[in-house]
């Protein structure tokens, strides 16, 4: 009953505020577009992914255009937006649908879950905003407006299936899909993680964490989570004008183009080097030299990178993994940021030993 009351306060609340956020993925009720836009919205910010949305929907305006590219094409795209995994399971995706639905993005829960890439919180996500079904999208600003509600500090299982039955009762609307996309508004501009506006806030009257005056500590703040530390050296290798890139086979780079690098246990010894792109790549090093570094951080991992300019000779034959380039056409292929990192240390390099 309570519910009831505070949930039609938060559909106004919502219909008052969306013009402050705007979304293009909001004007659609096309399931592919919204179910792109929640992949893209993994870990990442709403105004960064705005440009990437929109200009993978002019190159691939249905999901059949996405299905019949290439991975090439499609991380190209994806470029700079990071975990580039979640564009590999997106295609993926989208070919399953081809071969196992006739092309329909399934609306039950347990077949969309099942797709590569898709989780509980994106299966419910698209499945409510899309299709008009009934089903939780507990992201990060909606977990912390309910644990403040609710009043529950520890980030269990149970809390969460507290939550759930909670939201159940918040979703039996027409619109689920508003009610989840305006919890996730109201955590991301009131109930917000830091300095909460508490004193506009529509649900003040029956939250727990108000009650007791801290809402900054509800939930309890996330474990640090460890950042893994790597070494890595990565070679431009120059023949003439042509510069070897090579296909990462695994790995979270894995289907894009890199500079051939390795991963080094500890400090650099230009022998050890030298003797491991020999492994790895069968290029035989004559000299090399250090002309740069840069710590590279990701959410996971702090990658302190060694640049080098090497010379070698060109005895690389190519293959679908091996590719000597113009330094030019390297924009044509997807590369991850930290080789652009990798190859601006190198242009600056050439640039002033000329
Ligand atoms: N973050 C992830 N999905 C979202 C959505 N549909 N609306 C607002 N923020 C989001």
């Amino acid at each position: 009953m309570y519910n009831t009351i505070k949930k039609q306060e938060l559909l106004r609340w919502y219909n008052l505020n969306i013009n402050k956020r705007y979304m293009p993925w909001r004007s659609t009720n096309d399931p592919y577009k919204i179910w792109l836009s929640e992949i893209m919205l993994q870990q990442t910010q709403v105004k960064t992914v705005i440009p990437y949305y929109n200009k993978w929907i002019k190159k691939y305006p249905t999901l059949e255009s996405v299905a019949k590219s290439n991975i090439d094409d499609l991380l190209k795209i994806w470029e700079g937006l990071g975990y580039y995994s979640r564009c590999r399971n997106f295609h993926k995706s989208s070919i399953k649908i081809f071969q196992d639905y006739n092309g329909k993005i399934p609306e039950d829960f347990d077949q969309f879950k099942e797709l590569p890439g898709v989780g509980e919180y994106t299966a419910g996500a698209v499945l409510s905003i899309a299709f008009g079904k009934k089903i939780p999208a507990i992201d990060t600003n909606i977990l912390r407006v309910m644990s403040r509600i609710l009043g529950l500090k520890e980030r269990s299982k149970s809390n969460l299936s507290k939550i759930k039955i909670n939201m159940i009762d918040y979703l039996n609307t027409e619109r689920p899909g508003d009610i989840n996309q305006a919890l996730m508004d109201f955590g991301a501009m009131i109930c917000k993680n830091k300095d909460p506006v508490c004193k506009n806030c529509i649900f003040q009257d029956i939250c727990k964490a108000w009650e007791v005056g801290d809402p900054e500590g509800y939930p309890a703040k996330n474990k640090k989570v460890a950042v893994k530390k790597i070494l890595m050296s990565s070679g431009i290798l120059v023949d003439d004008e042509l510069i070897l890139i090579v296909k990462k086979k695994n790995g979270i780079y894995r289907e894009m183009w890199q500079f051939p690098s390795i991963t080094i246990k500890s400090s650099i010894k230009k022998n050890l080097i030298k003797k491991k792109f020999k492994e790895e790549f069968g290029i035989k090093i004559k000299s090399m030299k250090l002309i740069g570094s840069f710590n590279h951080l990701l959410s996971h991992r702090n990658i302190n990178v060694k640049v080098f300019s090497i010379e070698a000779r060109k005895t690389l034959i190519e293959s679908k993994d091996f590719k000597w380039i113009k330094a030019k056409n390297l924009n044509s292929l997807p590369l991850p940021n930290l080789d652009k990192r990798v190859f601006k240390l190198f242009h600056n390099y050439r640039n002033d030993s000329k």
